[in-house]
């Protein structure tokens, strides 16, 4: 939700920031704008640009050439208050054009200090909550700018990552948190802001992490650091692994696409040497005690979710402790049952989805112990929950969510184990489970080869107006996935329903021209779903089977094969066509895949 970068260095901060830009704009889309200190006989003013519309508007404004400082603040906007428009866009400055700030987060009582603002005589020009942050500066500002940040901070309620800008401190940018994210990447005499790390990938890969409620002065040699009531702190450079190549499209098309294909590796790192045949799953949980637990609650949002839901079978099987999945957005607001006897685990791509940790806060404080399944390191929910087990998905770029998905369901199976030998719980089943496990890269990859039979199905079906997925136990699982992943980027209407339950109100939609996709891998059930299919194909319906069974049913339109694995880790395999399904579905509508409507990567709004 908005991303912004920053620079400070001895180079031209504009080109710097505009690739800052291009690499945040899965975080939100609508405006884009760039302010930087531009010096003229020693004298320094902020001069800015800025555009309703993507960064490439922006790339293509004449004025950007007059910008020609070295240290910039750049924004690229996902409209909360406000429609999106130019007045709108950020930066924003104060009436006396001193403080240009950027802004990622919601002011919550941004009414109340509008109103106090009005009230000393200033004039707000957009709709945005953020026009108050530069004039409460400027209004706080008594000779010491520190003084004046801190105090403004303190009057705002809400999130927030800002940067501020002024030439009264020409040589530095002031960046503050809370509640959203933001990083500091170190190189020589050169710095570089931003809210996520593959922004500043292509220069360093060493970061500072900005904690809640703290202060940064930036400069070209040195970031020092304070806590909101100005005492400073120190904090340690971390390294980053990823590499900036692993930020690029490598020849995709889009994102989406690549990050599909990257999922055999994704899944490899993912498990690492976390697991192997013959010996205990390792992962860095020694110091729990899981005999404490009699029940576990996994809790995320959207896609990650779903990783939750695919996963719920495998530690209902393996550790014999009663597992419940909740979205986070429901959780918090409904007592949830927990206390110190209940191990909640959070799902989250980005750690830094706001609903999520909203609920990981909620359970921290009914005293159960917190565990978090997290790709991008050191975000917001690795720093709160008590324990971090890390997807090696590698930056995910593309808005809707795949590589993630696959390692969060591969990360929580290895969990599940782990739990299990921990408790001593006796499963002559288990190394064969491993094995599976270990087999998944190989078979992602095999599935990967149907992309061809998929494309031709898709060309098919893109135009149809409403789409089912059904299927039973986990296969149920991955078809909330695959509609959700189809609505996202296709903007076509699709629900996943249990296959049992369609006879019990929805096959009241099925009518010619409707399509419907089953998805049946389970040994045991998977006729169960095939018949459910045919009652579908009998009132009309178009149809998609995806399957690891040999099949051979002529009324059946389209039978998509995958390989055959462990029922529990099949949404890892079956997944994978799902993904592809909507991905060509929406390339044949000629839609932007990587940056659907309305929808942005991280979600810091509640
Ligand atoms: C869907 C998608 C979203 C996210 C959800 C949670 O493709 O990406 O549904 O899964 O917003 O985000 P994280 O995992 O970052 O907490």
């Amino acid at each position: 939700m908005c991303g912004i970068v920053g620079y400070i260095g001895n180079k031209k901060a504009v080109p710097i920031l505009i690739n800052g830009l291009l690499s945040l704009e899965y975080r939100g889309y609508d405006s884009a704008g760039i302010a930087v200190l531009n010096s003229f006989n020693n004298t320094y003013k902020i001069d800015f640009v800025k555009d309703k519309g993507r960064v490439k508007v922006l790339q293509d404004n004449k004025d950007l050439e007059l910008l020609q400082g070295n240290v910039g603040i750049a924004h690229t906007r996902w409209a909360t208050h406000g429609s999106p428009s130019k007045e709108n866009a950020h930066p924003h400055l104060d009436n006396s054009k001193t403080f240009a700030v950027v802004h990622n987060g919601i002011i919550e009582n941004y009414l109340e200090l509008k109103q106090k603002l009005l009230d000393n005589g200033y004039i707000l020009y957009s709709e945005t909550d953020t026009e108050v942050i530069p004039n409460l500066i400027h209004l706080n500002y008594k000779g010491d700018i520190l003084q004046a940040i801190s105090k403004t901070l303190k009057e705002l309620k809400g999130s927030y990552a800002i940067e501020v800008i002024s030439p009264l401190f020409p040589d530095k940018i002031i960046v503050a948190k809370k509640d959203s994210p933001l990083v500091i990447g170190i190189k020589d005499d050169e710095k570089f802001i931003a809210s996520d790390i593959p922004a500043a990938l292509s220069h360093t890969n060493k970061f500072y992490f900005l904690d809640e409620e703290e202060i940064g002065i930036i400069e070209q040699n040195s970031v020092k650091f304070f806590d909101i009531d100005l005492n400073e702190i120190q904090k340690d450079i971390k390294n980053i692994d990823w590499d900036a190549e692993s930020s690029e499209k490598n020849g995709f098309e889009d994102y989406m696409l690549k990050e599909i294909f990257e999922q055999p590796n994704a899944i490899r790192e993912t498990i690492g040497s976390r697991v192997s045949l013959d010996k205990n799953v390792n992962l860095e949980l020694d110091d729990i005690d899981f005999k404490n637990f009699n029940k576990i609650y996994i809790v995320a949002c959207g896609t990650a979710m779903h990783a939750g839901i695919a996963a719920k079978y495998s530690f209902e099987k393996f550790c014999k402790i009663p597992t419940e999945v909740d979205m986070a957005s429901e959780f918090r607001y409904r007592s949830p049952l927990i206390d110190e006897h209940t191990l909640c685990i959070f799902i989250t791509q980005s750690g830094e989805t706001a609903d999520t940790i909203a609920a990981l806060k909620l359970a921290k404080s009914l005293g159960s112990t917190t565990i978090s399944i997290v790709n991008v390191m050191g975000s917001s929910i690795t720093r709160i929950s008590d324990y971090t087990l890390y997807t090696h998905a590698g930056p995910e770029i593309a808005v809707a969510s795949t590589k993630a998905y696959v390692c969060q369901v591969t990360l929580l199976n290895i969990l599940a184990i782990y739990i299990s030998e921990r408790l001593g719980i006796e499963n002559s089943d288990l190394n064969i489970f491993k094995q599976s496990l270990l087999e998944l890269p190989e078979k992602v990859k095999d599935v990967l080869t149907t992309i061809d039979t998929i494309k031709e199905i898709a060309s098919h079906v893109y135009n149809q107006r409403d789409l089912y997925f059904i299927g039973r136990g986990a296969d149920y699982a991955v078809s909330m996935e695959g509609s959700l992943k189809l609505k996202e980027i296709s903007y076509i209407h699709s629900e996943a329903y249990a296959a049992g339950e369609l006879k019990h109100g929805p096959i009241a939609l099925i009518e010619n021209g409707v399509t419907v996709i089953a998805i049946a891998t389970n040994p045991n059930i998977y006729e169960k779903t095939l018949s459910n299919l045919e009652e579908s194909i009998t009132r009309g319906a178009n149809s998609i089977l995806v399957t690891n069974q040999r099949i051979i049913n002529d009324k059946i339109n389209y039978i998509i094969n995958i390989p055959e694995i462990n029922p529990i880790l099949s949404p890892i395999i079956s997944i994978v066509p799902l993904q592809l399904f909507a991905y060509f579905i929406a390339k044949n509508k000629k839609l932007d895949v990587d940056k659907p409507r309305n929808l942005a990567k991280s979600v810091t709004v509640e």
